[in-house]
């Protein structure tokens, strides 16, 4: 069941969708949540309840102990690998078949916008499925078999690490350029999923905002409120994507 309050603000946005010529969809950790996979700031559940941070998400941690940082992504990318898109993640493919220009901006590393077969999706924190060297940052592929763990790089002998993006680090300039571009020319913004809590993506509604687009932020903590251009929205992703889908081209 909808709440009445999360369908006032459905209702307000279908007429703005159905005209928009360029949607982004900026998502985090919890559009992959009904999918299974845990957020990072939930206080019971998150992934930063169990460990710290400093502990395994940075280039020091990887330095100090590379074979915990790589047994806990080893770790995660099995529990990827299990997942599979969720409702939420099939109804951004079905916006593409509505909307003429659909840019998903993803700070999930899990690859299941793709999966899900979206077409045109941004990567802002990399993807543990990609491997790159520690010294070079070049991409890997493919690496000896061998007792070490991590594995070691087949060219220059250091440590294979996760492509991902660890603090400290800077995003990939090419992702973040093509993010803030597709921010600034969108009519409609969505942030999905995510608690907005770390730059430069936190800023990207805002950058929408400033360049006329109506914003849309929803996820678990927010209110239900329509002060347009800005919304907010509570509730699930798996239920409130599909259901605004639905509503705004019920023919379909
Ligand atoms: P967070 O864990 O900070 O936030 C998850 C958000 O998802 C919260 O606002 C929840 O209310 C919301 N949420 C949970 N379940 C949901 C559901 N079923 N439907 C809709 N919303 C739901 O995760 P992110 O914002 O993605 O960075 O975190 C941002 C970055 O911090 C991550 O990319 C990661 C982390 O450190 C790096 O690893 C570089």
């Amino acid at each position: 069941m909808i709440h009445p309050e999360v369908t006032a603000v459905l209702n307000e946005l279908t007429p703005i969708l159905r005209q928009a010529q360029h949607v982004v969809i900026l998502t985090g950790a919890g559009i992959s949540a009904e999918s299974g996979l845990p957020t990072f700031r939930d206080p019971m559940t998150g992934l930063w309840a169990t460990y710290r941070p400093e502990e395994l998400g940075t280039p020091q941690a990887f330095r100090q102990n590379p074979r915990l940082v790589w047994e806990w992504f080893a770790w995660r990318r099995e529990l990827v690998a299990a997942a599979a898109p969720n409702p939420a993640h099939q109804a951004l493919v079905a916006l593409e078949h509505h909307v003429p220009h659909v840019t998903i901006v993803t700070q999930n590393v899990d690859g299941l916008h793709q999966r899900a077969g979206s077409t045109r999706v941004i990567e802002l924190h990399g993807n543990l499925t990609r491997f790159k060297c520690f010294v070079d940052n070049q991409p890997i592929t493919d690496w000896k078999a061998s007792e070490d763990v991590p594995p070691r790089c087949p060219r220059c002998g250091g440590l294979v690490r996760p492509d991902v993006v660890w603090f400290g680090e800077r995003l990939p300039e090419q992702a973040l350029n093509d993010a803030l571009t597709a921010a600034k020319k969108c009519d409609m913004f969505l942030s999905i999923g995510t608690s907005g809590t770390v730059e430069p993506a936190a800023s990207l509604p805002y950058r929408a905002l400033d360049s006329g687009a109506a914003v849309v932020v929803s996820n678990l903590d927010v209110p239900n409120r329509a002060t347009p251009p800005l919304y907010y929205i509570n509730g699930r992703a798996g239920v409130l994507l599909p259901e605004l889908v639905q509503q705004t081209w019920p023919e379909a």
